[in-house]
């Protein structure tokens, strides 16, 4: 079975340090696809809320792409910030419209986040539920941060890491959590090529082939 001719909507979402964001942008690069990281849309929401004291909602509603471009937005501090307005169902309300017309797009998209399957994307032909240990993501997380010169411990690397787990997946508004017919994909075993490779070997089984050249 070929769906070539099919609309391709590949829906990521996982915890933070999964490997999602990872599999995402080559799955993207594959497939010929534009993607979206929706954690930025938060994290910028959140950085913006936290440096001026505005309304997070009024900022959602009117974030642009250059809003997203400040490479702070990558580090911890936002991650936190933006998980705290996160929760927040103005800022989420207004941050939807933006991402369910980016996964309109004609040719297809890829995008990653908490709630793509859930509520973002409920119709995609392909959602991934991106998971791994929390000792495995906060190894990957502290390798990352020391590779970017942060000075910082495994513990509190693990303790943090913890906090935004417990805050994304208990709030009421789009909790994390996996859409029922997301494929679970575990990568605590697994560098970025072996992630990468299962999750492009279950899209093909399912079908879906790359344009090609
Ligand atoms: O994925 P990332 O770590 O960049 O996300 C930052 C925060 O944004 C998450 O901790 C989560 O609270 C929030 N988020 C969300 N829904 C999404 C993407 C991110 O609530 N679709």
């Amino acid at each position: 079975m070929t769906r070539s001719a099919e609309r391709l909507v590949i829906a990521i979402d996982g915890p933070s340090a999964s490997g999602k964001g990872t599999i995402a942008n080559r799955l993207a690069a594959h497939f010929g696809l534009p993607h979206l990281d929706t954690g930025l849309l938060y994290r910028a929401v959140g950085w913006i809320a936290a440096r001026t004291g505005r309304n997070p909602a009024k900022i959602a509603a009117e974030l642009n792409s250059g809003d997203l471009a400040d490479p702070i937005l990558r580090g911890d501090e936002a991650g936190q910030e933006g998980s705290k307005v996160a929760a927040i169902p103005e800022v989420r309300a207004n941050l939807l419209k933006f991402q369910k017309e980016f996964a309109s797009k004609e040719g297809g998209a890829v995008l990653d986040g908490r709630d793509i399957g859930t509520v973002i994307c409920p119709d995609a032909p392909v959602k991934l539920f991106v998971t791994a240990s929390p000792e495995s993501r906060a190894e990957r997380r502290y390798q990352e941060l020391r590779a970017r010169g942060v000075d910082t411990i495994k513990p509190r690397v693990l303790a943090e890491m913890a906090e935004r787990d417990r805050r994304d997946s208990e709030r009421a508004a789009a909790p994390l959590k996996a859409a029922p017919d997301a494929w679970l994909l575990d990568t605590s075993d697994m560098d970025a090529d072996a992630a990468f490779a299962a999750a492009l070997a279950f899209i093909e089984r399912k079908g879906f082939r790359s344009p090609g050249p």
